[in-house]
């Protein structure tokens, strides 16, 4: 008799941030508790078949939203990510716009990040095992790529997608004060989030391509117009985001297992200065 194997592994993966819980369409859905030694990962990673490509799926804040962005295990994520195999994570994220031309409902496909974290565990290497990997492109190229095809190929309605965007990471959970969101927009952010550092550089120090979607909510503080951000203003531009944001997943997945890009994170490791450095000639 003929059985369909059913494999607990994946090369895709998206983190789902606020107001993205789980992605449609999935079969074969499995749940599956992923044991790491930096603990329990948000919640189960959530493995599917979408169109015959397997992905994974995790909820960032774990179910019913109990994590704050601070409270997020990163590593453990990340780690139970690359257990499963998986070489490619999509993160789709909400944030803040700190330029006028970035409005709510639009996407954002950033490539460079701004690390303001102050309490969050950012590496693997410790201990004895030290390794420095570069950050100078923090977000894979490529599959920013892809998310940018696969915005256009979804024809999202409302708002428009941008590329080329620095994205600044802060510690939250409350948001930015106005001289603060001033301060981001000078030193060149344009758009603000919560949670993708240190995110991207567990990923980059796992070896795995990351890169983000963002859905802007809000014009943060700066604006001397739009209302200040509030967590309800944020929350209801969100739910009609995220709705389109599922159209586009389902795009990059596509062009994601055609495409196989090779990443420049894959090789991060190789390419890291390790310690201790054992040849000295
Ligand atoms: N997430 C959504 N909007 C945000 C903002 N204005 N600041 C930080 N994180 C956000």
């Amino acid at each position: 008799s003929i059985s369909t194997a059913i494999c607990n592994s994946a090369e895709i993966a998206f983190i789902g941030g606020s107001g993205l819980y789980q992605m449609q369409d999935l079969t074969n859905k499995r749940s599956i508790k992923v044991e790491t030694p930096y603990g329990d990962p948000s919640d189960n990673i959530v493995l599917g078949e979408l169109d015959g490509v397997t992905v994974a799926f995790l909820t960032r804040h774990g179910q019913g939203h109990r994590l704050s962005p601070s409270e997020v295990p990163y590593r453990a994520n990340i780690y139970a990510l690359k257990t499963l195999g998986v070489r490619y994570v999509i993160s789709v994220s909400a944030v803040g716009s700190l330029q006028e031309m970035l409005k709510p409902l639009d996407m954002v496909v950033p490539d460079q990040m701004i690390d303001m974290t102050k309490q969050r565990d950012s590496t693997f290497f410790s201990n004895g095992a030290v390794a420095h990997v570069s950050m100078a492109d923090p977000l894979c190229s490529k599959v920013a790529d892809i998310l940018i095809q696969a915005y256009e190929k979804a024809n999202i309605a409302d708002g428009q997608c941008h590329s080329k965007a620095t994205y600044i990471c802060i510690e939250g959970p409350q948001f930015s004060t106005r001289a603060e969101s001033h301060w981001y927009r000078q030193i060149g952010a344009d758009i603000i989030g919560m949670t993708n550092m240190p995110e991207a550089k567990l990923a980059r120090e796992a070896s795995i391509a990351y890169a983000t979607l963002a859905l802007v909510t809000d014009f943060d503080s700066w604006h001397p117009t739009e209302e200040a951000v509030s967590a309800d203003y944020a929350i209801q531009n969100l739910l009609k985001n995220a709705d389109n944001a599922q159209q586009v997943i389902k795009q990059a997945i596509a062009l994601l297992a055609s495409e196989q890009p090779k990443s420049i994170a894959h090789t991060a490791l190789a390419q890291a200065l390790v310690t201790p450095v054992t040849a000295m000639d």
